[in-house]
């Protein structure tokens, strides 16, 4: 293929990608399967590679690719974006209505027409489009002056790269665009993300207009990438090459440009009809999928706009009317304690019944006892809910000043309240160690287990755990070794070939390295990694249940926290009796050998005092390296003390007990170094 050849082709490809983009995320009506589109992307990248002379920026394959920054740099905004006055009565609606009237010395009985909008409560973008192409993208900032996020707005797929995406229509794009608009995260990927973040120990996002603000607002477009924002573009800032003469086809054009624009923007006639729109919307609201705090009311003509003006900082022609709080103020009257699938547990309020935005609220997220301090909430204090972000209701504070006598402090139990097992904590997050056998997390665990880097039980999928689970035919992860195909075949969707193909990936999974099994358990903190870890410090399941604290903590990369968390776990009954029906079922628990004939083979060091060359870790590694073990403790299995400077109590118990001291050269010496 030559040169001229190559670039014709990127051309269509660029073009082609940009329409099904468009069609897929700003439509939502895909003309092409994702199969389809994926071999336009791959011969897109595929050309791109070797003909790199003609990728330019605007291309679908570099929506992600800008490296992190160290500052967001600033943009100004050629026209200032203003903000809204905001009404919360019918009252102060109808006040804005005379006024504009007044204003204008219209008639009083005369409707104006009013382009009505929803309030998107996310944050304020403006995208430059020069000749089409994206070129710049900003935040409102103080109004004048944005910071810019350009390459992170690249990421956000409902922002064309290139406008007039629609290759049916014969549009073309103008010569430069401003346009202005509300960047937002989804409530399901909210609510995703603030999951994950639980789990992870990580602050949760208050709400979604905070955690789209917070993605946006990353150095490293990676990041933002992840976070799957939106965006409804709701004006334009400045044009040319365009001409309007209402708000409403200003809108228009956006869309025609394959801008995202909100579907229930509308023009009505009067003030009796932009209240009816607020109540509609008031309504609609539970059903989006993004958060909606009111209504925009835009004068529409851009003529009467023009004449009304601009007063300090908001337009006299627009006005938000914001829909009733979320807040509203209620007893606590127990607070319970729930396990999370991941065995995460969780503190919520119960309250005396509320309405909050015309939702009845019984429960409220405490979220981790860390935050039941923060907010000192106890069983019978009044406190303020919210729905944040319309997904799970919280407290937001308490009204110290009503607390009632002698209340308590909550403290989390030490038992799981679902299966009894141990209760323990990792950062902010207490969690049950009953990982096997509780069933609050039976569902994830058995996901878990059968995953392609645990057990990796193939067609073993999401649903059918949910299948087997629901239908009582596994109460732990165990379970699947016990099942019959006659048990298989008397759920639904399931046919000979599927069950015959099921029963042999469970034969097939009872060889697992011991990596694999260790990781299959689920224990909190140890992931593939660490699994690895253990299974060369330990060699075998036997030698790792029967571990001590000491033996786990003087294994490199353990700290107290995983240490205790692999105590527990294996402290708990209910998972002694997994493990132990896994073997009887026929689970081989393989024995890894040890790293033999290292220089430290078979010995036991232990550091006291300061290291002059070496950190701690380094000298672990070295001892690892050669096959020996670090001691956290004094004990008569240690070979060799090394005493660095200042060395502590542990010197005089190892002189006490007769042990081999040595300074830090001899060791290094034996370590070769
Ligand atoms: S118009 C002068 N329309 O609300 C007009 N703003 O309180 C200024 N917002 O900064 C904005 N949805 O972030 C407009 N349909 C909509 C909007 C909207 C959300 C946000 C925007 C603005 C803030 C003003």
């Amino acid at each position: 293929m030559d040169e001229k050849e190559a670039k014709k082709e990127i051309t269509r490809l660029k073009s082609d990608i940009n329409y099904h983009n468009y069609r897929y995320y700003v439509l939502d009506s895909p003309v092409v399967t994702d199969a389809g589109y994926d071999r336009l992307m791959r011969r897109l990248e595929e050309l791109e590679s070797k003909f790199p002379q003609f990728v330019t920026p605007d291309s679908p394959t570099r929506r992600v690719g800008a490296a992190p920054l160290e500052a967001f740099g600033t943009l100004k905004h050629t026209f200032p974006m203003l903000s809204l006055n905001n009404a919360f009565s019918v009252d102060e609606v109808a006040d804005f209505d005379e006024r504009i009237k007044r204003y204008l010395k219209t008639d009083p009985g005369t409707d104006i027409e009013f382009a009505v909008e929803p309030k998107m409560d996310g944050l304020a973008v403006e995208l430059v489009y020069e000749d089409g192409f994206f070129t710049a993208g900003s935040t409102r900032g103080d109004g004048y002056t944005g910071e810019d996020v350009t390459q992170n707005l690249r990421t956000v797929r409902t922002i064309p790269l290139q406008l007039a995406p629609d290759i049916r229509k014969k549009v073309s794009p103008p010569k430069r665009l401003e346009a202005r608009g509300e960047v937002f995260l989804p409530l399901d990927s909210f609510k995703k993300l603030n999951a994950e973040r639980e789990k992870k120990g990580e602050p949760v996002f208050a709400n979604p207009r905070n955690a789209a603000a917070g993605s946006l607002r990353q150095l490293d477009p990676k990041v933002t990438a992840a976070r799957p924002l939106d965006i409804f573009c709701y004006g334009v800032g400045s044009v040319e090459g365009a001409e309007f003469r209402t708000h409403f086809e200003s809108l228009e054009f956006l869309k025609s440009m394959g801008l995202k624009v909100n579907p229930f923007a509308k023009v009505v006639k009067g003030i009796k009809a932009v209240l009816e729109y607020h109540e509609e919307m008031e309504k609609k609201r539970e059903e989006l999928d993004y958060e909606l705090d009111g209504v925009v009311i835009k004068v529409n003509s851009l003529e009467l706009q023009e004449r009304l003006g601009v007063l300090t900082r908001s337009p006299r022609w627009a006005l938000a009317y914001k829909f009733a709080p979320k807040q509203e103020s209620t007893r606590v009257v127990d607070i319970e304690v729930g396990v999370g699938r991941s065995g995460a547990l969780t503190p919520v309020a119960v309250l005396e019944p509320i309405s909050v935005g015309g939702v009845t609220i019984e429960h409220a997220t405490l979220h981790n006892q860390d935050e039941v301090d923060r907010k000192d909430v106890r069983v019978g204090d009044y406190v303020v809910v919210q729905r944040a972000g319309d997904v799970i209701p919280e407290v937001a504070y308490v009204l110290k000043e009503k607390r009632p006598a002698h209340t308590k402090p909550f403290h989390m139990p030490d038992k799981c309240p679902v299966c009894g097992s141990f209760v323990e904590k990792d950062g902010a997050i207490h969690f049950c160690t009953g990982g096997l056998a509780c069933p609050a997390q039976l569902k994830e665990s058995i996901r878990h287990f059968g995953s392609k880097r645990a057990m990796d039980i193939e067609g073993l999928g999401g649903m059918h755990v949910d299948q087997f689970v629901e239908a009582g035919r596994i109460k732990d992860v165990a379970d699947l070794y016990y099942l019959g195909k006659e048990d298989i075949l008397s759920l639904e969707r399931w046919g000979e070939k599927s069950a015959d193909n099921l029963m042999k990936a469970i034969e097939k999974s009872k060889h697992p390295t011991l990596e694999r099994l260790i990781y299959s358990l689920g224990i909190h903190g140890v992931g593939e990694h660490m699994a690895k870890v253990l299974a060369d410090k330990f060699g075998d399941l036997k030698s790792l249940m029967e571990a001590t604290e000491e033996d786990l903590l003087a294994t490199h990369e353990i700290g107290p926290e995983t240490a205790a968390s692999i105590l527990d776990f294996f402290r708990e009954k209910h998972n002694l009796t997994v493990i132990e029906k896994l073997k009887m079922a026929g689970v081989e628990f393989p024995v890894k050998k040890k790293k033999e004939g290292g220089r430290f083979a078979g010995k036991v060091f232990l550091f006291t005092g300061g290291l002059e060359s070496l950190t701690r870790d380094e000298a672990k590694d070295l001892i690892e390296a050669g096959g020996g073990e670090a001691a956290a403790g004094v004990n008569k299995k240690v070979d060799f003390v090394v005493a660095g400077a200042e060395p502590g109590s542990k010197l005089e118990k190892a002189k006490k007990l007769g042990l081999k001291i040595i300074d830090e050269e001899e060791f290094k010496r034996m370590a070769g170094k």
